[in-house]
């Protein structure tokens, strides 16, 4: 049982599309006959917004669940032996859920845009719930009362931030004007800046001119999700991570937008206040959800930079694109 070069080459690719703060796409991966390990690059942390790590362990849950599902498309089992570690089973035909879930892989991307007034089924509600849970983790839709005390601490949360200057130290060292980068929020993903204070999105261009920026109205009233998991330790993030990836493919395959809103979570008087009051689920992500204009893919590092090879393996095949090839049929 040993994985081709190159289908494990598209696996890692397929993993490294999922979601990242400041898009610092923090992944290492070990290759091995039988098993992908994925692990944090710690020289990719985010000292200010994210000092314990979080944010960092929920991508790689994300990029996890991306990995398990492109093995799946490809015709491999898996299983999970540790929070990033992907045994190979043996090959076999995926379900269909998994196909059309591996389908949305290369279609996902957060979507900074304003969202338009169409409503979000229940059904599709219901989906999204069904893709989060597990014993551990559970997605809530905020009703009106709730997402106005979210949106509050959201304002409040992000003002802070934008007031100081270690936040815009480090949110200017992940942002790129020119889109020269492979990583980093680049100026073509920014999205608009709103016109009217109605929504507190996290603004990527702060720190550069104003001038070349388009301004647009955004909803006032957003639908927001928050994913809550029962445990508040590295090993539940990555969970929470999977599950926030789940969620993410499921929206994109009901032809959603989705975009992170998680200032509230990075101040820790304020996530405490997103605490169940028993203290028993701890929130973890906060998702704007809604239709909108299709949003550009953000950029990618070369996979060969993020692949730990022993000294006797050979390179990497050069960076292909997912291979959607390998997911025709599977539909969207
Ligand atoms: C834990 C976490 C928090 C995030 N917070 C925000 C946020 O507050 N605002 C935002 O616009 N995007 C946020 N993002 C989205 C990332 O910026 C985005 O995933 C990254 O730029 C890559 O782009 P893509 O999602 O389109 O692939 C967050 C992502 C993660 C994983």
């Amino acid at each position: 049982m040993e994985l081709p070069d190159r289908t494990a080459a598209a696996c890692v690719r397929a993993a490294v599309t999922a979601p990242s703060m400041h898009n610092t796409q923090p992944w290492l991966f070990r290759l091995g006959t039988d098993r992908i390990e994925i692990i944090t690059d710690p020289r990719r942390a985010l000292a200010v917004v994210d000092p314990d790590g979080r944010a960092m362990h929920l991508s790689l849950g994300a990029a996890v669940c991306n990995l398990r599902l492109a093995l799946a498309a490809a015709g491999w089992t898996s299983r999970l032996a540790g929070p990033g570690l992907v045994l190979l089973g043996p090959q076999r035909e995926p379900s269909d859920g998994m196909l059309v879930l591996a389908s949305a892989i290369g279609h996902r991307r957060t979507n900074r845009g304003p969202y338009t007034a169409t409503p979000v089924g229940e059904d599709v509600l219901d989906a999204l719930r069904v893709a989060a849970a597990g014993p551990d983790v559970r997605l809530t839709v905020l009703d009106p009362l709730r997402r106005s005390a979210v949106l509050a601490l959201t304002q409040a949360a992000d003002d802070r931030q934008r007031g100081d200057p270690a936040y815009r130290c480090e949110l200017a060292r992940w942002t790129d004007a020119d889109g020269n980068r492979r990583d980093g929020v680049t100026a073509r993903t920014f999205g608009p800046r709103a016109a009217t204070a109605a929504l507190p999105l996290r603004d990527f261009g702060l720190t550069l001119p104003l001038a070349e920026r388009t301004a647009a109205r955004f909803e006032r009233h957003p639908l927001l999700v928050v994913l809550h998991s029962r445990r508040d330790t590295p090993d539940a993030w990555v969970a929470a991570g999977r599950a926030l990836q789940r969620v993410l493919l499921t929206a994109t395959v009901h032809g959603l937008a989705t975009q992170p809103m998680t200032q509230a979570l990075e101040v820790p008087d304020f996530r405490r206040y997103l605490e169940d009051p028993d203290g028993r689920w701890h929130p973890q992500m906060i998702l704007r959800v809604g239709h909108a204009q299709p949003a550009p893919a953000g950029p990618r590092r070369d996979i060969r930079d993020m692949v730990l090879r022993e000294p006797d393996q050979r390179p990497l095949p050069r960076s292909t694109a997912f291979p959607r090839t390998t997911l025709a049929g599977a539909g969207r």
